[in-house]
């Protein structure tokens, strides 16, 4: 899949596009991941792309034109992109939108600072997404987040995809716990299932798992979740052995 991301602030992607999931997904081919800057679609020698806002004058409004001349350029040259503006008008970003956007040919994100951009530019925008009931001082942040979610979906970038299916909110539950190395520390124990190499043993327990954290931590997803039929039994069972004090 293909990325776009449209900025006054490239630099502040410098490092993001070569560290991690992001970078791994792009140094194998898997993302194509483009800056575009949009102070080169400036009209001026101190490539302004911002002005006053009309009938208050409070704050600074990203201009329509570097904005529309950049799309227009891009068009020129390339199919038409799924268009995001990232704002905190949007709709709340969550796991399935990154899901649907990684399904996405091409995205583009467009960034706003200051105020944002100048509302005629929502004619070329097909979505606005949010992070979160904040307001940044720009998209860019918010477009690293989409980004890191989105590329870990893309097949191949993450090693296993099964690590990918696990992810907490995949299917609607937050993730099991995980352990590691050493099997005592401080006193504390691995739960014993996990090294018993019985994998439909340790399939229930991490499911049980994921179904008791989801309860405790997020009531809200829980209660809209949809239990499959095995997810009904893991749960019946973990009553009993709730009942039972294990
Ligand atoms: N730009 C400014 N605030 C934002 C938010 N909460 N989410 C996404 N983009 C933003």
């Amino acid at each position: 899949m293909k990325i776009e991301v449209v900025t006054v602030l490239p630099d502040l992607f410098k490092s993001f596009v070569h560290l991690g999931v992001v970078g791994r997904a792009i140094q194998s081919g898997k993302l194509d991941f483009d800056i575009v800057n949009l102070r080169d679609y400036a009209h001026d020698a101190h490539r302004t792309t911002d002005d006053y806002a009309y009938g208050t004058g409070i704050g600074m409004v990203m201009k329509p034109e570097p904005i529309f001349e950049m799309f227009d350029d891009y068009l020129s040259k390339h199919p038409h992109p799924w268009v995001v503006y990232p704002s905190p008008q949007g709709e709340r970003f969550d796991q399935k939108k990154a899901f649907d956007l990684s399904k996405r040919k091409d995205v583009m994100f467009i960034c706003g600072r200051y105020e944002g951009v100048d509302e005629r530019v929502m004619t070329i925008v097909d979505e606005e997404i949010s992070i979160g009931d904040f307001v940044l001082s720009g998209g860019e942040t918010a477009v690293m987040i989409f980004v890191e979610a989105i590329a870990r979906m893309i097949p191949g970038v993450v090693g296993k995809y099964e690590s990918v299916e696990n992810d907490s909110f995949y299917n609607g539950l937050l993730d099991y716990g995980h352990y590691t190395r050493p099997f005592e520390y401080r006193g504390m124990t691995v739960p014993e299932v996990l090294r018993s190499g019985d994998h439909a043993k340790i399939g229930k327990y991490l499911l049980k798992d994921a179904l008791y954290r989801t309860m405790l931590k997020r009531p809200d997803l829980f209660l809209e979740h949809e239990l499959t039929i095995e997810e009904k039994a893991a749960l019946l069972e973990l009553f009993k052995e709730m009942q039972k004090g294990c």
